[in-house]
């Protein structure tokens, strides 16, 4: 693909860089917006009253919608307390798949004393049409060997289900990445890139496009590079701009023992990536 909106993060507001892309041109919107909780993003917009926050989000929901295809999908990570409101939302306009239920994996210490512990984030899985697209086969759990071990009597030999794994079920236990987890990038609310992956594998084609409105520290667009999709979005923060142009720039680097006294390689020159915000 060679347009130009294409395989870029543009360092700009997303409702207005929403204009640069297409209309039924994306096959996947995955989002992760601010959750309203206070964070600092170096902006306000995790601090914003909840009438303002609820009516900002079903602004750019009606500006992202029309960019996706008519068998696209959307998935959007939500906390509990705004999840109800805004799914009601996305339920006037989509159909709702799945409420995916992300337990972050946060150890057992300490936590709220006047209520129970949050310890999970929620996921909308959402689709226009019947024949959205879905590779199941893409994102099966191989069976471990005690289970196929377990299954090893004559009726179970070369049974697919036991061969091909299994459906992931609507409860994803993925540990969160604390402070010294390699993946780990300075960004404050960075998703683990397994599950942006699998929702990558699951609900795009290859070589088809997800978009993504608020980047953050680029885990989609790194996600999409791993699997060979195509990539386009947008961050307001230009420290995470230049963490997200870093991140795609060493996921592309071969990797390779680093061996003694090697001769340094001459290296091609990149293509930018990420982009200041312009005129269009
Ligand atoms: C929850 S974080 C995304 C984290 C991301 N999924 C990751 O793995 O790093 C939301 C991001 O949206 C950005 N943001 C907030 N308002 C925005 C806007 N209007 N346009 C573009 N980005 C915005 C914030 O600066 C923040 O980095």
């Amino acid at each position: 693909m060679t347009e130009k909106w294409i395989n870029q993060v543009f360092c700009e507001d997303a409702l207005a860089g929403l204009a640069r892309i297409p209309d039924a041109a994306v096959d996947l919107i995955l989002t992760d917006p601010p959750y309203n909780l206070g964070k600092d993003y170096g902006n306000d917009s995790d601090s914003q009253t909840v009438e303002d926050y609820l009516r900002w989000t079903e602004q750019w929901i009606d500006a992202a919608l029309p960019k996706l295809k008519p068998n696209g999908s959307l998935y959007i990570f939500l906390t509990w307390r705004f999840s109800p409101e805004i799914f009601v939302l996305l339920k006037q306009r989509m159909t709702m798949m799945n409420e995916i239920i992300w337990d972050r994996r946060v150890p057992s210490m300490g936590g709220s004393v006047r209520s129970f512990s949050s310890v999970h984030d929620t996921i909308g899985f959402f689709v226009r049409r019947k024949d959205y697209y879905f590779d199941l086969d893409a994102v099966r759990i191989p069976y471990d060997a005690a289970t196929k071990k377990a299954r090893s009597r004559s009726i179970f030999i070369g049974a697919k289900w036991l061969e091909v794994g299994y459906n992931p079920k609507d409860l994803w236990s993925v540990s969160r990445l604390h402070r010294e987890h390699p993946e780990r990038a300075d960004h404050p609310t960075q998703k683990p890139l397994e599950i942006i992956e699998r929702m990558v594998k699951a609900s795009c084609p290859p070589d088809g496009v997800v978009l993504d409105l608020f980047m953050g520290s680029g885990t989609t667009a790194i996600a999409a590079q791993r699997c060979g999709r195509n990539f386009v979005g947008f961050e307001l923060n230009p420290d995470y701009c230049a963490i997200i142009a870093e991140r795609l720039a060493q996921d592309q680097q071969p990797l390779v023992a680093v061996k003694k006294k090697a001769a340094p390689r001459p290296r091609a020159p990149r293509k930018p990536v990420v982009k200041r915000s312009t005129a269009n």
